[in-house]
């Protein structure tokens, strides 16, 4: 294997410099290429990367030896077909949120990758933050006793304008959904990697005030394998947004997450029963993307990347592995399905 992994981007638009940041930072990756079908996207991307070689068809990147793993960056609904078309040219894939709209696709993905005996791995950044590992371990440690309620809020803002920014936004074919498969997906992740699987889910979602295909409002109760009920709400309808909210609560104590940290952490100690809250570190501001999609920050990315190279280097799954990535795309689509029918929807779903 080459001392340095070269990576190709795969889409040249708003979040493809993150990936470009993240290789950057890692020792061991260089950026060897991206490629986009709109001339002047991949062009710019080249310019302000180093002028790397740009293509406008994916292929004729993948033919290149130097390109050993590519970054998916494109519409959501494109990234199955590409990553097997990457992983037929023995390419590892690293994919952006959501892995991609439909369980079929997804499953596919990963069974080429896996015959290919080529990496996957998604993108879900928050997972390398500290206070979400923190909650994560408490949570899964039994600090919390037996769980009662596991919520997540995510009442954000876009605009008229963001849905106008590309065609595919807002659309049921590349997109997938709106406030839940693509903003919202990162907390239903993390909501689902903090209390565990879901079994139950019975929802409403519509597009209350945009003039989209796709739901820029949903709310779902659901109810964890492990006992507990939950809320999921999803909005780019809320004005101005609100920082996402992440509630856990069990028999013994709250943790409380928003994008700023941890904001309540309260335990009961000791032969008390009621938990006592704990003086927090002050929480860090991070940028998160409440109204503006571009305002995230690059960290996530940089420690993905890295973890990547090093799975691939030292042939290891990666952190955020596809089978762990595809369950928050199941279950948006119980919601879609339950808010379709009225009915409560049981998981599994079948693909
Ligand atoms: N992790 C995060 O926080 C985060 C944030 C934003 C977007 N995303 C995800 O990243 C993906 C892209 O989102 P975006 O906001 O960058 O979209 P975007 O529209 O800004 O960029 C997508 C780019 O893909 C290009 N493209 C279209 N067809 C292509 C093809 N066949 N081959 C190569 N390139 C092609 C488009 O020309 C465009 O430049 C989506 O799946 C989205 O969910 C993740």
């Amino acid at each position: 294997m080459a001392d340095r992994i070269g990576f190709g981007m795969v889409g040249c638009g708003v979040i493809a410099p993150f990936h470009a940041t993240g290789i950057k930072e890692t020792p061991g990756a260089f950026l060897a290429g991206a490629c986009d079908p709109h001339e002047e996207a991949a062009k710019g991307f080249s310019a302000s990367h180093g002028n790397i070689p740009f293509y406008t068809d994916i292929e004729e990147m993948l033919r290149r030896d130097d390109v050993q793993a590519v970054c998916i960056c494109t519409p959501s609904g494109m990234h199955s077909d590409q990553a097997v078309m990457a992983a037929r040219a023995k390419k590892h894939v690293l994919c952006e949120k959501p892995l991609d709209i439909t369980l079929p696709k997804i499953d596919r993905m990963i069974r080429v990758c896996r015959e290919e005996g080529v990496k996957l791995g998604g993108i879900f950044q928050r997972r390398t933050y500290e206070a979400t590992r923190k909650a994560r371990e408490a949570v899964q440690g039994g600090l919390l006793g037996k769980m009662v309620l596991g919520d997540v809020y995510q009442k954000f803002y876009r605009s008229p304008e963001y849905y106008r920014s590309g065609a595919w936004r807002g659309t049921w074919a590349l997109d997938g959904g709106g406030a839940l498969m693509n903003q919202g997906v990162h907390g239903i992740d993390i909501l689902l990697w903090i209390m565990g699987d879901v079994n139950s889910v019975i929802a409403k979602a519509d597009h209350l005030v945009r003039d989209i295909e796709v739901e820029d409002t949903a709310i779902a109760i659901v109810t964890f394998e492990n006992g507990a009920f939950g809320v999921v709400e999803g909005a780019t309808s809320c004005n101005p947004g609100e920082a996402a909210r992440l509630e856990l609560h069990g028999e013994k104590g709250t943790i409380i997450l928003t994008d700023s940290g941890i904001v309540r952490w309260a335990v009961a100690k000791g032969d008390k029963h009621l938990a006592q809250d704990e003086k927090m570190a002050s929480a860090e501001e991070r940028a998160h993307g409440v109204s503006d999609p571009k305002a995230i920050s690059a960290e996530g990315h940089i420690a993905l990347i890295r973890d990547f190279v090093d799975a691939i280097k030292n042939d290891r799954e990666p952190m955020v592995t596809a089978q762990s990535a595809r369950k928050p795309v199941e279950l948006i689509l119980a919601i879609y399905e339950s808010a379709r029918t009225g009915r409560e929807v049981a998981l599994p779903l079948s693909s």
